[in-house]
């Protein structure tokens, strides 16, 4: 079945909406559920002082994993692109004291950066920030089958051998939650042709579609960056 438009709510009622009303819709709700932070606005001030670019995952989501590992009991993570670490602090959050984030970065710069705000955050003992392509750093990492969650957010071309390598570190009955596979719906635009971050979505999409041993949804994410998703994929036990 293809689902089409709604037809419960008129059209007209369904008024298109901005990345103003979307920005002020996730401030408002940010305002009421997500207290103000010290080492997260310390960590983003030095993100902003050093030029990271500014492609961090929203509250909304960091929050997200953060109750999600709390919830599931999630001990082990990998992360796959650190970029400051602020998804980082939210992970970090959520394991237990004896639990471990392994999160990998390619620009020593960036991952500099990302070791202050964990240390600032008080994280350190519980992350370890490794630099190289994540491509030539995932295969050093182990046991297989030995971690609850992995959180790939890095380039998006690479996401098939991203996803490759979490279905080999990922215990059986764990998570791989994959960030921005929308891209403001440009994912599903087929006009949009030959561009290297869709097509690594798409190439994702197709994987997963025919991969049996996984069971997954795309979780629509709205904000100050757009209109994205999490893929969130469960591996089956
Ligand atoms: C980009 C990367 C991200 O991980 C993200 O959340 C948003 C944008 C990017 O490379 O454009
Ligand atoms: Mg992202």
């Amino acid at each position: 079945m293809v689902y089409g438009q709604n037809s419960f709510f008129p059209r007209e009622l369904l008024t298109p909406t901005t990345l103003d009303d979307w920005t002020r819709e996730a401030n408002f709700q940010r305002a009421h559920l997500i207290r103000d932070d010290e080492a997260l606005d310390w960590a983003m001030k030095n993100c902003e002082d050093n030029q990271l670019p500014d492609i961090n995952v929203e509250p909304a989501q960091g929050k997200f994993m953060s109750l999600l590992c709390q919830v599931v009991g999630v001990k082990r993570v990998v992360e796959v692109g650190t970029l400051g670490g602020y998804s980082t602090i939210w992970l970090g959050r959520g394991v237990p004291e004896d639990g471990k984030v392994i999160t990998m970065e390619i620009s020593p710069k960036y991952a500099e950066v990302a070791r202050q705000n964990i240390e600032h955050a008080g994280l350190s003992h519980k992350v370890d920030v490794l630099t190289g392509a994540a491509a030539d750093v995932l295969p050093t990492i182990g046991p297989d089958h030995s971690f609850d969650l992995i959180f790939v957010d890095a380039d998006k071309k690479n996401n098939p051998t991203y996803y490759r390598e979490a279905k080999r570190l990922v215990k059986k009955g764990g998570i791989i939650i994959v960030d921005n596979v929308v891209r403001n719906a440009r994912t599903s635009n087929m006009s949009v042709q030959g561009a290297p971050d869709i097509d690594g979505v798409r190439a994702l999409l197709k994987i997963v579609k025919d991969d049996k041993e996984v069971d997954a949804t795309t979780l629509g994410t709205v904000g100050e960056k757009g209109y994205d998703g999490f893929m969130f994929c469960r591996v089956l036990p």
